[in-house]
């Protein structure tokens, strides 16, 4: 494992133009971006990359065989996206905001997502914000889908009671040292009780759960 922390000037006037929506001065490691493409099972299921910035976590995925006509990837910040869309000319580049993922998604009509890898800084935006995405996230995921999140926080990257008003339970899979700075990888499923729910139709409080392929 290459153990190189990567400057790049893109990432860094991203930075420079929005800190808050960056979230991070470096992109990440190579130890963060394969332990996040590690918790995507290889097969034929759709995954969201969110906050996809220049790509770190994007070629893991792609080198974890993730194929490009099952992987979409949201980037909000436009001088990103264009550069991300040149260089993964065979993915599909969405600019947009998490926010407004599933208005986002429609077009592509793929499905709901069986993972969703995000790297947005989801505890430096406003808590009306970051309910609003989760609620969105959640809303793309198939019911047994995973999102796959890191946080530099050693708290949560989703509040515990925020998690239990989505319905969902997190799990800390690994704290990466090997980052600046360092960084843990969580994952979130559907709790037992929101997914029997879920399958016998019955709605919960943010978490808008559809027909599987309806968004
Ligand atoms: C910490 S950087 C991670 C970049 C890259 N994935 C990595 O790991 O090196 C977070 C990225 O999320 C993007 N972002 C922040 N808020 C967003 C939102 N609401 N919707 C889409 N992208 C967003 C930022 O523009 C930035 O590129």
């Amino acid at each position: 494992m290459s153990q190189r922390l990567k400057v790049r000037p893109r990432f860094l006037s991203a930075w420079l133009r929005n800190p808050r929506q960056v979230g991070a001065v470096l992109p990440s490691s190579d130890g963060l971006t394969q332990t996040m493409a590690a918790q995507v099972d290889r097969g034929t299921g759709l995954t969201v990359e969110l906050g996809a910035g220049t790509g770190a976590v994007t070629s893991a995925l792609l080198t974890r065989g993730v194929t490009p006509d099952r992987l979409i990837v949201v980037e909000k910040d436009q001088i990103l996206a264009a550069e991300l869309a040149r260089h993964f000319p065979a993915l599909r580049v969405l600019e947009g905001d998490a926010a407004r993922l599933r208005k986002l998604l429609r077009r592509s009509a793929l499905g709901l997502a069986d993972n969703v890898v995000s790297s947005l800084p989801l505890l430096s935006m406003r808590t009306h914000t970051r309910i609003r995405v989760l609620a969105q996230i959640f809303a793309i995921l198939h019911p047994e889908g995973k999102l796959v999140q890191f946080t530099y926080s050693p708290r949560p990257p989703v509040p515990v009671r925020l998690a239990y008003a989505l319905g969902v339970e997190g799990e800390r899979i690994e704290r990466v040292f090997w980052n600046l700075p360092p960084a843990n990888v969580w994952v979130y499923k559907r709790t037992r009780m929101n997914l029997t729910a879920t399958r016998s139709g019955i709605k919960t409080l943010h978490n808008d759960t559809r027909a599987p392929g309806v968004y």
